[in-house]
């Protein structure tokens, strides 16, 4: 054997001698430019050999190098045999150069290095000198044009299956999808002649609700279509509860097919509008929560749910699509995310990665909250997580006139100091129907400012004004008349709304201080705070602070990074260095179990105040 080392990286790698310095480098995972697919015609391959010995012709590589560049070791790749160890210098411009892309949701681009790459090769036909198989001509053709190293290939039986036909039938000329997969690289599917611009896939967010594609095209690296629909799986279940319940009588069957025809559904709307092909569809990535993505996948999920709480699976799985009932190319594959614990699933992880809080030495606090809600707190060395139940009042459930973020919703509201009248804007600028969730973190801590209400929340119903009166059961506030509204009746919030809204914000706000206090940290070593999910989407931050929702910090230091579900799922369908580093990310995280935590009943008691009964953790709020 015979050691190869390519500079500038110093990668090393041991080859047999003759093996030609080419082949050499794709083993060592080097892209080279290689149009002509190795053949010493396109002059791409350019490399400087800088020490040991090397057998070439030289008079071959003189119209494409002066004497000067010979004199340097010019030579190209493809032409150049290793007969001794060898230093190699790869010019970056022999590389091929990755494309970066701006992902909708992030503020930086991405390096486009899907998964999944089309190759074009025109192989020459078998004969008696040359007897190689089909299998092995195909693959050793794959790595002349630039493709994975021929032994790290393997094609899956319907594969094999398809070879000799296609490779007869099309005169040689063949295109291979090739699939990274763990330990090597997968043969998805070959086509007759040149198709290797068709190439597409799915970023997928399995929400127990909304189910969202976006569908890239894995050549351009654009995306070129977006469509969402309902999960199915409603019809089993409203919440995540329900349909495990089903799921134990004999249910699970059912939503598998339900989640399943869910993501189709996404997937025909997205593929149609950009009159795609679904047989074009060769690598779908799904985030969803730890529950929805063992449903996806037909796995009992009934353990999760009680003590001790246990997955049947943790990591990252690939699985053929046609196993699962996906519409894509059915030996195309399905990559679902990794999850940590029964509630900190795919989704959080995606989040993770959309934030890139995994990435960097500061500390980031990551929140998703929608009825349950989602706390991860960490840096690129430690994270700790929890999860607990928000209830449903903070996406307007469980208060009178709350409502979901639909049209009509109130969404944003400021009180008069003076006056007490509210000013505010609804979804869609129609006549309001209720208050959505951002809605009620504003009234909140606007009746706060303006003291109608006090600390606990109580209702000063000794302010002598129309709005504040009595009601039925509890005191309350008119936020809108009767006349001004969609519904006919006055639009208030009551004494008893606020405590469940109190409640809510005191759950979340705990969890984060038991976090900080675990890892020993506090708000001032936070440098961002991300909020996930819908609910971050239009809430006034500096709000969330006053009433003490979330730690107190530079308010310009709190983001808001939307559907990071998606968006990481988007990053690991178009990036694979980042779709292996998820496993990583989630063996990373420790999950706390809040219920075992005896500091987080004090943390919660505390924060059933508006901001805390702790002032010096707000200074800012006073
Ligand atoms: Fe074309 Fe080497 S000359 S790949």
């Amino acid at each position: 054997m015979r050691t190869v080392t390519f500079l500038p990286s110093y990668r090393k790698i041991d080859v047999p001698r003759g093996t030609t310095v080419l082949d050499a480098a794709q083993r060592a995972g080097l892209s080279m430019n290689v149009v002509c697919g190795g053949q010493g015609k396109c002059g791409k391959c350019i490399v400087y050999i800088q020490s040991g010995r090397a057998e070439f012709d030289r008079q071959k590589f003189g119209r494409f190098f002066s004497d000067a560049e010979l004199q340097k070791g010019a030579c190209l790749a493809c032409e150049t045999i290793v007969q001794g160890d060898l230093h190699v210098l790869v010019p970056e411009s022999t590389l091929i150069q990755e494309q970066k892309i701006l992902v909708e949701g992030l503020d930086h681009e991405i390096e486009f290095r899907p998964s999944v790459r089309k190759y074009y090769v025109e192989l020459q036909p078998p004969s008696l000198a040359d007897p190689s198989p089909d299998l092995s001509r195909l693959l050793w053709g794959i790595q002349k044009s630039g493709g994975p190293v021929a032994e790290k290939m393997y094609a899956p039986l319907e594969v094999l299956r398809e070879i000799p036909s296609i490779l007869r039938h099309s005169d040689w000329k063949v295109t291979a999808t090739i699939g990274l997969v763990p330990g090597g690289y997968r043969v998805i599917d070959l086509q007759e002649n040149d198709t290797s611009k068709r190439a597409y896939g799915a970023a997928v967010d399995l929400g127990s609700t909304t189910v969202v594609v976006y569908l890239w095209d894995l050549v351009t690296g654009k995306v070129v279509g977006v469509a969402s629909n309902y999960n199915k799986q409603i019809s089993c279940g409203e919440d995540i509860l329900a349909r495990v319940n089903f799921a134990r009588k004999n249910g699970l069957t059912k939503l598998q097919a339900l989640a399943a025809e869910s993501i189709n559904q996404a997937l025909t709307t997205a593929s149609n509008s950009a009159g795609i092909d679904r047989e074009d569809i060769y690598d779908v990535v799904v985030a969803g929560n730890t529950v929805m993505t063992h449903m996806l996948l037909e796995i009992d999920p009934a353990y999760m749910i009680a003590e001790p709480y246990v997955p049947v699976v943790r990591r990252a799985l690939s699985i053929a699509a046609h196993r699962l009932g996906i519409n894509c190319n059915p030996n195309g594959g399905v990559f679902a995310f990794p999850a940590v614990s029964d509630f900190i699933g795919g989704d959080i992880i995606a989040d993770i990665l959309a934030c890139g809080m995994g990435e960097r030495d500061e500390i980031s606090l990551l929140v998703d909250i929608g009825t349950n809600f989602e706390v991860v707190l960490g840096n690129r060395e430690w994270m700790f997580s929890c999860a607990g139940a928000a209830g449903p009042a903070l996406e307007g459930g469980e208060v009178l006139f709350g409502m979901r973020a639909n049209p009509g919703a109130i969404e944003k509201i400021t009180i008069d100091p003076v006056t007490l009248d509210p000013e505010y804007s609804t979804i869609n600028g129609i006549k309001p129907r209720g208050v959505c969730g951002s809605g009620l973190i504003d009234l909140l801590a606007e009746l706060l400012v303006v003291c109608v209400i006090d600390r606990t929340g109580r209702i000063n119903t000794e302010i002598e004004h129309p709005r504040i009166r009595k009601g039925t059961h509890f005191p309350e506030f008119v936020i809108a008349w009767a006349k001004e509204t969609d519904i006919g009746k006055d639009i208030v919030i009551t004494e008893n709304d606020i405590k469940n809204l109190i409640m809510s914000k005191a759950s979340v706000h705990a969890a984060c201080v038991t976090l900080m206090k675990e890892a020993g940290v506090t708000h001032k070593d936070i440098s961002t705070i991300y909020f996930a999910g819908a609910f971050g989407n239009y809430l006034d931050k500096k709000n969330a602070t006053i009433i003490g929702l979330i730690p107190e910090i530079d308010l310009n230091d709190i983001k808001n990074i939307g559907n990071g579900a998606v968006t990481g799922a988007n990053i690991a369908l178009i990036n694979r260095r980042a779709r292996k580093t998820l496993d990583d990310i989630a063996y990373r995280i420790a999950y706390i179990e809040l219920n075992a935590e005896s500091s987080f009943m004090d943390e919660y008691t505390g924060s059933t105040f508006l901001p805390h009964t702790d002032f010096s953790l707000f200074p800012g709020v006073q």
